[in-house]
């Protein structure tokens, strides 16, 4: 087994976190993931209001005894959700561990850290890690250019990304964007986090609530089937390429550019939500990672989160052997 200060810390077997995903982080998935020694997250705005967020977290309590967490994204909106009816939901069920991402976070971890939960919180860059150190939180997830989603706008991979975390961060942080196997998670700690986060490997489990179709696109997919949109809007996000996100870069491209009004009917999140439940790849916007090239099965979590625990204790017995004395090179 392999024990960090993030399994200490959440009280978990597997240094493995599902991280929080729109649509796909439910209590089946959550639970899955738990069960199986990972730490699983329900999405907060997955749910469409607090008091289904409550009925989640009590549909995943039956499934699990294990600890899982809730994610809160905090995303630009002009209409912004109920964040605190969120926070507070989450608060009154028990839910003890909260992964937070987004914008202005500040508020929301005054708030858990005040009722006793173990904050993780994802970001893109030194800067951001810092700051929210500076807030009290108790993990940062460092989320590097590969990962589905958003990468922010600086475009640093993670393997900088993460050796500038070493370098700069004095509590513990996990690896976040392009892990999707042991090797990964290995690198991960290599390269100093106490765990790694996952997102795209998670959506292509048996007990991801996609359309089997999806996952099996996942499955097809290589590392070059991403785009970003949204670059030159500065919120760039990580997708699926197809023909609609093509379309939307197409229009970002134009001469002129486009303003977010040119794009909503191409990107609406409900179109994005049918594809997970219609199974048409192509019917709306859909997240994904470069670790998609990764993906070449679709197993229960039990069995995933097992491989990689496995795979990752070979690779670390494997570099521990790379290590001899002088004495022994010069045998050789
Ligand atoms: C389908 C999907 C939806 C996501 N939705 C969210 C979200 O709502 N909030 C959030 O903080 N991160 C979201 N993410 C990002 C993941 O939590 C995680 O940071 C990311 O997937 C890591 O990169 P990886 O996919 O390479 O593992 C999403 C990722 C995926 C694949």
């Amino acid at each position: 087994m392999i024990e960090t200060k993030l399994t200490k810390l959440l009280g978990i077997e597997v240094p493995l976190v599902q991280g929080g995903m729109q649509w796909v982080g439910v209590p089946k998935l959550a639970a899955a993931v738990s069960n199986a020694g990972g730490l699983g997250i329900l999405t907060a705005l997955t749910q469409p209001d607090p008091n289904a967020l409550r009925l989640a977290i009590r549909e995943t309590r039956k499934m699990t005894s294990k600890p899982f967490g809730v994610n809160i994204t905090l995303l630009p909106s002009i209409n912004p959700p109920d964040y605190e009816g969120y926070a507070r939901a989450a608060v009154d069920e028990g839910i003890r561990i909260i992964e937070t991402a987004g914008n202005n976070p500040g508020p929301l971890i005054k708030y858990f850290k005040a009722n006793g939960c173990t904050v993780i919180h994802k970001c893109t860059t030194i800067r951001h890690a810092k700051s929210a150190a500076r807030l009290g939180v108790d993990v940062l997830s460092i989320d590097g250019f590969e990962c589905a989603g958003h990468p922010g706008e600086e475009d640093v991979g993670g393997l900088v990304l993460l050796a500038r975390a070493a370098q700069e961060l004095q509590i513990p942080y996990i690896a976040s964007g392009g892990i999707a196997d042991g090797r990964g998670l290995a690198a991960a700690l290599a390269l100093g986090a106490c765990g790694a986060n996952m997102g795209t490997r998670f959506m292509c489990t048996a007990e991801s609530p996609i359309h089997q179709n999806i996952k099996d696109k996942i499955v097809a997919s290589t590392e070059a089937d991403t785009i970003h949109i949204f670059r030159t809007l500065r919120n760039t996000s990580r997708v699926f390429r197809n023909s609609v996100t093509e379309q939307v870069v197409a229009l970002e491209r134009r001469p002129g550019g486009a303003k977010f009004e040119d794009l909503r009917e191409l990107v609406a999140g409900a179109r994005g939500r049918l594809v997970y439940e219609k199974g048409d790849p192509e019917y709306g916007v859909w997240t994904l990672g470069v670790c998609a090239g990764l993906i070449k099965d679709c197993p229960t979590c039990e069995v995933l989160v097992r491989r990689i625990e496995r795979e990752a204790e070979q690779v670390i017995e494997r570099m521990a052997r790379m290590r001899v004395t002088r004495t022994e090179k010069s045998k050789l």
